[in-house]
């Protein structure tokens, strides 16, 4: 018989997945192009052009031991430059052992999650969140809080926040730019949720942890500015990785950085590096991790990104659909025209479009859409999108 949990969560139904069949269906109906797909957040950019070039270095210089076993941490060269390169943008001074390389952001929650929780441990969810977040967390024994967020808004509600911290509260995750909503917390929000998070450990002489999810820092908009987490919680750890901003999604490469200030740190290092080890990670991929190094500066063309946002938000808000502009990441996440989101997303296959429930974020009545596609897509789903509108009687 197979784990009756595994069994369970599959059942619990994936919305990205279950929307991914649907178009299936429906392309083999009316063809690929007559579908519009907005429900996979994987990235449509090729990796710049120094990813490429570092990669074809790797494979023409001869590099004795490149594919072999490291430390558990990943190569010391890399995690000094990864240090050097966050040093650089918050000014503050972490060094190669704060940095644990991993596979994806994916790889890291799961690493920081099986280090700190115990059984029936509980860690606090902003939603809308990232629907994977709850079955990292059931991984490892631990429980998921969901806090909703301020109504029409994305900032967190920090009355519930309050009620939901408990003794067994062990983590709070945070992310931002946001997946689904593309939401940046300002530094306000975050010293707001800093402030509940200290009284609520002087209740309970407890400590929390802040698990900072930052796959998205880079694409941002606007001059949009990201407040550095690890400048405002002392027992924190910034989980990145460079699928969205160099488009590596496929090479599961990516970080966790510890706070210098956290308490506990060298064996709160020791027992990261352990996990990464024992979960059967062993350790991030290697010619990876020297091709990020080279690459630390590099980005996806943002611009091609802001101006497909700039176009699908422009273009439902004209229609009458309601949402808040996002400020970061490829997706955008209007209310649902019903209170039924899943209904709203059922009706929208009518017209060959694919969207993702809110309900799969924890935030029912809105809906998201992933425009990391062509130009070319969004252009001929404008119609469907605005048939849609009138439907339901939006202006
Ligand atoms: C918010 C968020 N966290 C983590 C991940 C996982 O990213 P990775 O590919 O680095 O494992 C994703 C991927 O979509 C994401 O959206």
């Amino acid at each position: 018989m197979l784990s009756e949990n595994v069994t369970n969560n599959l059942k619990r139904a994936s919305w990205i997945r279950a929307m991914f069949e649907e178009g299936e269906k429906l392309r083999k109906i009316h063809g690929a192009d007559k579908v519009f797909d907005f429900t996979l957040g994987n990235p449509d950019h090729e990796p710049p052009k120094a990813v490429k070039e570092s990669l074809k270095k790797m494979v023409v210089e001869d590099r004795p031991g490149i594919h072999r076993y490291m430390n558990n941490a990943g190569y010391e060269d890399v995690r000094q430059k990864v240090a050097d390169h966050i040093n650089k943008e918050t000014g503050l001074s972490l060094s190669s052992k704060h940095i644990v390389m991993t596979c994806g952001a994916a790889g890291g929650l799961n690493v920081v999650l099986k280090s700190i929780l115990n059984p029936g441990e509980e860690v606090i969810v902003l939603s809308p969140f990232f629907a994977e977040y709850i079955f990292y967390i059931g991984n490892h024994g631990g429980k998921p809080v969901i806090v909703t967020p301020e109504k029409g808004s994305f900032k967190p509600d920090l009355n519930l926040l309050k009620n939901s911290i408990n003794e067994k509260t062990k983590a709070l995750i945070i992310n931002s730019p946001n997946n689904p909503s593309g939401y940046i917390y300002d530094e306000e929000t975050l010293r707001s949720i800093s402030k509940v998070l200290n009284e609520k450990e002087a209740e309970y002489n407890s400590s929390i942890y802040v698990i900072s999810d930052e796959p998205y820092t880079k694409l941002v908009y606007d001059n949009a500015k990201i407040p550095s987490v690890l400048k405002i919680f002392k027992n924190s750890f910034v989980v990145n990785s460079f699928s969205k901003s160099l488009a590596l999604s496929g090479e599961r490469i990516g970080y966790i950085a510890v706070n210098p200030e956290i308490a506990d740190l060298e064996l709160t290092i020791e027992s990261l590096v352990f996990c990464n080890r024992t979960l059967g990670y062993v350790n991030a991929p290697s010619m990876f991790q020297k091709v990020i190094a080279d690459a630390l500066d590099e980005e996806v063309d943002i611009e091609s990104y802001k101006k497909r946002r700039d176009l699908m938000y422009d273009n439902l808000i004209s229609f009458g659909f309601k949402c808040i502009k996002p400020q970061g990441t490829f997706y955008l996440f209007p209310e649902s025209p019903i209170e039924d989101d899943v209904q709203f997303v059922k009706d929208a296959l009518k017209y060959n479009l694919l969207l993702v429930p809110g309900t799969g974020f924890g935030l029912p009545g809105y809906f998201r859409i992933a425009y990391c596609v062509s130009v070319d897509t969004i252009q001929r789903s404008l119609p469907a999108f605005e048939a849609l509108a009138k439907d339901y009687g939006l202006k």
